[in-house]
């Protein structure tokens, strides 16, 4: 079924099957927002209802953002939102990760706030895989990003990985032990209790 919210000035569609806008899609457009990213060559990995591209579309109309997602569901979404905001500058392919793209073709700034969470072993094994994909991460909790910096550890120019880590999966000390070529910054967290979050900057020269 598919529900309607306002949020942040924007109409937002979102549906059973669909991540809905909550605390670490707020705190990654504000991020973004924040460090005033006015560029074309932007793209966000998992947008699920777009909520971050479509804020950072309001704050800046004329630029296009891209997109990639695996769930299809989400990418319509994506798309709709986009109409349904006067904001047709987002394009969303529909994907596994960054990789149908030719090497040295991915944009310099790539946003990611993936599914986090390690695999719990209690988990119904009949969980739909749209549900997964917005939740866990792999056994760890990060291997879904780490894919994502394996194929960004190939290219042969500098990039800016905007992504979240949780305190149910890594700390950002530990993850940036694991990626020593990268400069990692955190920007933001928010404890929400259960978990702490963190946004990361991360940066490879080339
Ligand atoms: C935590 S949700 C975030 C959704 C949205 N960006 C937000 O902040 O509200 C993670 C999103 O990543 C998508 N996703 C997970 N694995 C992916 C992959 N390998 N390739 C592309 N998208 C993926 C999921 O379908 C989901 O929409």
């Amino acid at each position: 079924m598919i529900e309607f919210i306002e949020s942040r000035g924007l109409k937002i569609y979102t549906g059973y099957q669909v991540y809905k806008p909550r605390e670490d899609s707020f705190l990654m457009s504000d991020i973004l927002l924040e460090e005033k990213i006015a560029v074309d060559d932007l793209i966000e990995i998992g947008p699920g209802t777009g909520i971050i591209l479509l804020t950072l579309a309001k704050s800046n109309p004329n630029f296009s953002y891209h997109a990639v997602e695996i769930n299809f569901e989400a990418a319509l979404l994506t798309r709709k939102n986009s109409i349904a905001n006067e904001l047709d500058t987002i394009q969303v392919i529909c994907s596994d990760n960054l990789k149908p793209f030719r090497k040295n073709s991915i944009p310099r700034i790539v946003v990611f706030n993936p599914p986090y969470l390690p695999v719990d072993p209690e988990i119904d094994p009949y969980t739909p895989k749209y549900e997964l994909y917005q939740l866990v991460g792999g056994d760890k909790g990060y291997e879904t990003l780490n894919t994502t910096i394996s194929l960004l550890d190939s290219l042969h120019y500098p990039v800016a990985l905007y992504c979240i880590i949780s305190s149910l999966s890594i700390n950002p000390v530990d993850f940036a032990k694991l990626h020593k070529q990268w400069d990692t910054s955190i920007m933001t967290s928010q404890n929400m209790g259960f978990e702490v979050i963190w946004v990361l900057r991360m940066t490879r020269s080339n």
